[in-house]
């Protein structure tokens, strides 16, 4: 899926044409339609109040610290503010986040927490920066995963399957070794089956009286504590996501649906942006994505995704997925909803301004060049994030990766800038249900 330069070339060929043809009309025909209510699954919306409860409780992992909102805050646009997430063995929340001095985190954990806007749009079948969870009808279950035959199935949606990975990741959720009953079981490969990674959740879950009425009371086929497992917990969790960060009512949506003005640098900014900047090319049509894998040249710092026995930094990216050359350093292309508010940008958080990030992005300045560490956000810790950057080697094979992109001129940026904030949608924002006073399990929420 990745993209050679040749589509960014015919793009820049056809916005002459339009230009020629003074083809304003054409232009506008570019810009996408707000969202409506066929965009999206319906939520039921008890579902989405157990969800809630489940995200924020830190029940779920392994030494009871870290919940979903750890690393997802509404407080951060449902990231977490930093470069690279701390998970297990941090404390405090957001850019405040340290490193517990009794049980320091080994390392940062690879890629930036994506923001979860939007989630439960139809058009989402591709997860993670690297897509490496997928829907795909061939397979069993329907869904395509690291784990494949071993996957447990009764997932509702693809949503729903991916809080199956946090929860069992030593770095965010599981913690190592045997500090726990879940780390030891992820440690000895046990994730499915009863005493399993993913039953142990369930039953740390079912054990709590709360939970197991309000499951009884959502779900019509359970009645009793035991038949909870991991697929409800997660289907719940969906559920939360999916109506709590539904964006569809930003400015930008309002004026495409003629209920109100749009600031003129806005307008602007979104007559570049859908036109012949090419930024839509692959930030394509309602919620600014292809939902396809590009190279794009981004800055990478923390520690890369090594495979087991092997030494370096890299994060390859979509190729760690496929294996396929073109697929090197290219990643899914990002939503850009809320996108003013979930700093730090790029796979790796590189940068925490987003004009610097879409300038550097948009090969307006050198990305690699320019670039300081002093623009991400890392809380101390004793390891070396800068090893790609040292690395000649390493950056020229990021950079040779790079699609061409048309530089910006400062006006040019003001304005795609402009347009960018008009994707904040306050309702999304604040969330609908948000962070609830105390959860089951009595174990502290991340305010
Ligand atoms: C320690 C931080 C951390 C915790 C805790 C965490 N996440 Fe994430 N989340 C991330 C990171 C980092 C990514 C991106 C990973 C990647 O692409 O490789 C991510 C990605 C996601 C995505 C994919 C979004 C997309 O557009 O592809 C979803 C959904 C998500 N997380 C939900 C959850 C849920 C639900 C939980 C709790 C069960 C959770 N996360 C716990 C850090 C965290
Ligand atoms: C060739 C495809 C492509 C083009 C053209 C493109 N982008 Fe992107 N954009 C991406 C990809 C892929 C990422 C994710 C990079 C990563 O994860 O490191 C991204 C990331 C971003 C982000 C960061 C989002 C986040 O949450 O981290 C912003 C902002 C952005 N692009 C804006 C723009 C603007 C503005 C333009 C036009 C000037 C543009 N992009 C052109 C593919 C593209």
């Amino acid at each position: 899926m990745s993209m050679s330069p040749q589509p960014v070339r015919c793009l820049i060929a056809l916005s002459c044409a339009l230009l020629s043809t003074a083809g304003a009309a054409r232009a506008e025909l570019a810009l996408p339609p707000a969202p409506t209510d066929a965009d999206y699954r319906e939520v039921n919306r008890a579902a989405a109040e157990l969800g809630q409860l489940l995200f924020y409780d830190p029940i779920l992992s392994g030494n009871r610290e870290v919940s979903c909102g750890t690393c997802h805050h509404p407080r951060f646009g449902t990231g977490d503010g930093l470069s690279l997430p701390l998970g297990d063995g941090g404390r405090g929340l957001g850019p405040d986040r340290v490193a517990d001095p009794e049980n320091p985190p080994e390392q940062r954990v690879p890629r930036n927490a994506q923001g979860l806007f939007n989630l439960g749009a139809h058009e989402f079948t591709v997860l993670f920066h690297d897509g490496r969870i997928e829907v795909d009808p061939a397979r069993p279950g329907g869904l395509r995963t690291p784990l494949d035959t071993d996957m447990v199935t009764g997932f509702d949606s693809l949503l729903s399957a991916q809080s199956m990975f946090p929860v069992l990741s030593p770095d965010e959720m599981a913690g190592h070794y045997a500090e726990n009953e879940i780390a030891a079981a992820v440690r000895m490969g046990r994730l499915t089956g009863p005493g399993g990674g993913w039953d142990l959740i369930a039953r740390r879950v079912a054990e709590i009286p709360a939970y197991a009425e309000a499951f009884a009371a959502v779900y019509d086929d359970i009645d009793t504590p035991e038949q909870i497992d991991f697929a409800d917990v997660s289907n719940a969790i969906a559920s939360f996501i999916e109506f709590e960060w539904r964006s569809d009512t930003a400015p930008f949506d309002l004026w495409r649906r003629g209920e109100a003005e749009l600031s003129p640098e806005a307008e602007a900014g979104a007559r570049i942006f859908y036109g012949w900047s090419g930024c839509s090319e692959c930030h394509a049509g309602t919620f600014q994505t292809d939902h396809g894998f590009h190279a794009t040249g981004e800055v990478q710092i923390g520690p890369g995704k090594a495979r087991r026995f092997e030494d370096h930094a890299r994060d390859p990216g979509r190729f760690g997925v496929t294996g396929h050359a073109e697929d090197l350093y290219a990643f899914r292309t990002p939503s850009l909803r809320n996108v003013a508010l979930t700093a730090p940008y790029g796979h790796a958080g590189a940068f925490a301004d987003l004009e610097a990030y879409v300038a550097a992005h948009s090969g307006t300045t050198r990305a690699f060049d320019s670039y300081e560490v002093a623009r991400a956000v890392l809380p101390d810790l004793p390891v070396d994030d800068l090893r790609i950057l040292a690395s000649t080697e390493d950056r020229a094979a990021v950079e040779a990766a790079r699609v061409d992109m048309r530089p910006l001129s400062g006006e040019e940026l003001r304005l795609i800038l402009a347009f960018l904030h008009s994707l904040t949608d306050p309702v999304s924002v604040t969330g609908r249900l948000g962070v609830p006073e105390s959860v089951p399990s009595g174990l502290a929420v991340p305010k």
